[in-house]
């Protein structure tokens, strides 16, 4: 196959099991019935092409895309990395969609009820286009922790959801990163699922006092590897938690 054309069964010794019962909605949402591999088409393997012109000047700036009366409240962070392919090659011109809760850890969603008060200056979302070395960057506030219905008393970790398109449709991935030195990380369910902690330390995206903004905003390293051995885990529920 070509070097776009063959993609890496994913390792469920690296990437969660679907049926993992501390986690309460993938009890529901695992498969029954043995999975069927089927082969890779082409247009699996080129494209969606996304070009420069789709993203507004602000969508990379989640402190300045939904200004009304003023800045957003909370810690302001730079959030960097690369996007490696499974040969550690960088991908160019992958689009980053990010979305999370504000830094009380409430979402700009309408089903989301939590205590927190929304934020008058904080929606939540930006995209992002890797460069040619499959770099990106965005500024935001750091999200706050919040419970959720699991367990008696869970909570999520600080955390920023990623959804990544490669080179081509099968290299979507969409995951979770979580901050440096935050013990919630440990006590999550949905993180416990993970069952190398390795996997679990790749999620987790290094203070990196190298690149802060001096008097303006701290920074944070998460690299993400697509569909490879070493790939950054899948995470199987598209949104909410
Ligand atoms: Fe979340």
């Amino acid at each position: 196959m070509s070097d776009q054309g063959s993609f890496y069964q994913r390792d469920r010794g690296w990437h969660p099991p679907a049926l993992t019962p501390q986690y309460k909605t993938s009890v529901l949402r695992a498969p029954r019935n043995a999975l069927l591999s089927l082969p890779g088409t082409l247009s699996e393997m080129t494209g969606p092409v996304f070009g420069h012109d789709r993203l507004g000047p602000l969508d990379n700036d989640l402190i300045r895309n939904f200004v009304h009366t003023g800045e957003p409240i909370g810690q302001r962070i730079v959030v960097y990395g690369r996007v490696l392919d499974e040969n550690a090659r960088p991908v160019p011109g992958a689009l980053i969609e990010v979305w999370q809760a504000n830094a009380g850890g409430r979402y700009r969603h309408k089903k989301d009820a939590y205590l927190a008060a929304l934020d008058p200056n904080f929606g939540g979302c930006g995209r992002i286009l890797t460069d040619a070395d499959g770099r990106y960057r965005f500024r935001t506030i750091k999200p706050g922790a919040y419970p959720w219905p699991n367990g008696v008393n869970d909570w999520r970790p600080a955390h920023i959801h990623f959804s990544i398109f490669g080179h081509a449709f099968a290299q979507r991935l969409i995951t979770q990163m979580y901050f440096e030195g935050d013990p919630m990380i440990w006590q999550c369910p949905i993180v416990s699922t993970i069952p190398d902690k390795a996997a679990i330390e790749q999620l987790v995206a290094a203070l990196d006092r190298n690149n802060t903004v001096p008097m303006d905003a701290l920074a944070y390293k998460f690299d993400i590897v697509l569909r490879g051995r070493r790939s950054t885990l899948f995470e199987n529920r598209l949104e909410g938690n």
